[in-house]
């Protein structure tokens, strides 16, 4: 029997042998599903960007920290970033060698830091005050800084990183006090990196961005250039979040000619015989994720259809926290009567906000439907937490021979209850 609402991962067969509904029954839900050929293929998308020798990608996993993630990512040449002892232990996880993890990090303690290095980690630090403190603990070390390009981009303004408003880098104009400090504690300038922000769809900002990057390289004295080994771009890579609104994809093909073009002749035309990373997180993971959920309830008011879900926003945060579109695929028998109408999709956590999807027009569901919300690869488990004390759901990977593989089970109630052992 078709399904209602399905011809997006139809033609991917995101859930290879297996129907959402079996997956569904066979792991319950809520359920992060993930689909193993599409994130290779994003991952290679990125790669590809560019041949030039120094070329490369540094995923953030921030997005998405699963280590069977992580170990295809390593597969296809991708190194990471992490910025929490926790993300440092999950590339060790998936394979991650020091020399492939760069620690991109913004105000943390002493101990921490210490931390990184005694990992053997090159370390991002993106304040004067937080340099000073690198100084302290690794008189003599190798160092990256993170500079601000006063270009911003982004889906939001909570995720805006660089302009004016913002908490993160050290200001241009600021470099000679960075140089002064460098040269105080004999540290090596290693890398520089930046990052404007999360979700563009157009690549004039990115570029622009970089310019102002390499041209900051170029102020940099020579004895100090001399030793640049990383020159880090940051991410933002966006994906298309409307499906079923055919919104057109990054220009890939554009960005890379582009991209490949500067770096060629600036590397070129100052000799620089170093590394040039990107940093994305959500191109790589977003679109090979897909959350499945369970509708439990159905509610007509005399404004509003709501359709209770088991999808609250413990398990996936962006609709509630940026107010992003999700679309969603609608799993369950085409027979029941479908007529489109606005439907307001809601979890189930005890706030009003919980909401997922506002006035959809869909066609009507009903109790027992499985629900997909594509697109949830990046920033979806991530970001998943256990409010209302409800568990973090499970894992899976559909691989290329189509089988499905756990890669984290459900939590369970001793998980939640482990932090009290021995305290009550
Ligand atoms: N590098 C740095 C230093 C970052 O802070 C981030 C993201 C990235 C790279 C990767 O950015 P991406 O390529 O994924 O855009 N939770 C938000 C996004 C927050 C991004 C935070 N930093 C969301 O769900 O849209």
């Amino acid at each position: 029997m078709p399904d209602i609402r399905s011809q997006y991962t139809d033609q991917y067969m995101f859930y290879g042998k297996h129907t959402p509904q079996e997956l569904a029954a066979r792991y319950d839900t809520p359920l992060y599903v993930y689909n193993e050929d599409l994130l290779r293929t994003r991952c290679r998308d990125l790669v590809r960007l560019s041949d030039h020798a120094g070329y490369g990608v540094n995923y953030s996993v921030k997005a998405n920290s699963n280590p069977a993630l992580l170990a295809i990512m390593r597969e296809e040449g991708l190194v990471v970033d992490a910025m929490s002892p926790g993300e440092i232990r999950m590339n060790q996880l998936a394979g991650f060698t020091a020399q492939k993890i760069l620690y991109i990090s913004n105000n943390i303690s002493l101990a921490e830091m210490q931390n990184a290095l005694d990992h053997g980690l090159l370390v991002s630090v993106d304040s004067l005050s937080q340099l000073e403190s690198l100084a302290s603990l690794h008189p003599g070390g190798r160092v990256m800084v993170r500079f601000n390009p006063g270009i911003g981009a982004g889906h939001h303004s909570k995720v805006i990183t660089a302009g004016k408003d913002t908490k993160f880098g050290i200001m241009p104009e600021d470099l000679p006090q960075v140089l002064a400090l460098l040269q105080k504690n004999t540290m090596t300038l290693a890398g520089i990196n930046q990052h404007i922000g999360s979700l563009f769809m157009e690549p004039d900002g990115y570029l622009a961005a970089m310019e102002v990057l390499l041209r900051l390289a170029e102020d940099l004295p020579q004895e100090v250039f001399r030793h640049l080994e990383i020159i880090d771009f940051g991410g933002g890579f966006g994906i298309p979040y409307r499906k079923y609104d055919k919104q057109p994809r990054l220009d890939m093909a554009d960005l890379g000619r582009r991209l490949h073009a500067l770096i060629t002749s600036w590397a070129a035309k100052t000799l620089y015989k170093g590394r040039f990373l990107v940093e994305p997180g959500r191109y790589a993971v977003a679109e090979c994720g897909i959350l499945l959920g369970r509708v439990h309830a159905v509610k007509n008011t005399a404004e509003k259809r709501y359709v209770g879900t088991d999808l609250g926003f413990n398990v996936l945060q962006r609709p509630v926290m940026y107010d992003s579109f999700h679309d969603v695929e609608i799993y369950g028998p085409a027979h029941a009567p479908r007529t489109p109408m606005p439907q307001t999709i809601v979890g189930n956590i005890c706030e009003s906000g919980d909401i997922l999807a506002k006035e959809r027009l869909l066609p009507t569901l009903h109790t027992g439907d499985i629900l997909g919300v594509l697109d949830a690869g990046a920033y979806g488990f991530s970001m998943s937490s256990n409010y209302n004390q409800r568990l973090r759901p499970a894992e899976v990977l559909v691989q290329s021979d189509g089988t499905p593989r756990l890669i984290r089970r459900r939590e369970s109630l001793d998980d939640m209850t482990r932090c009290f052992d021995g305290l009550l």
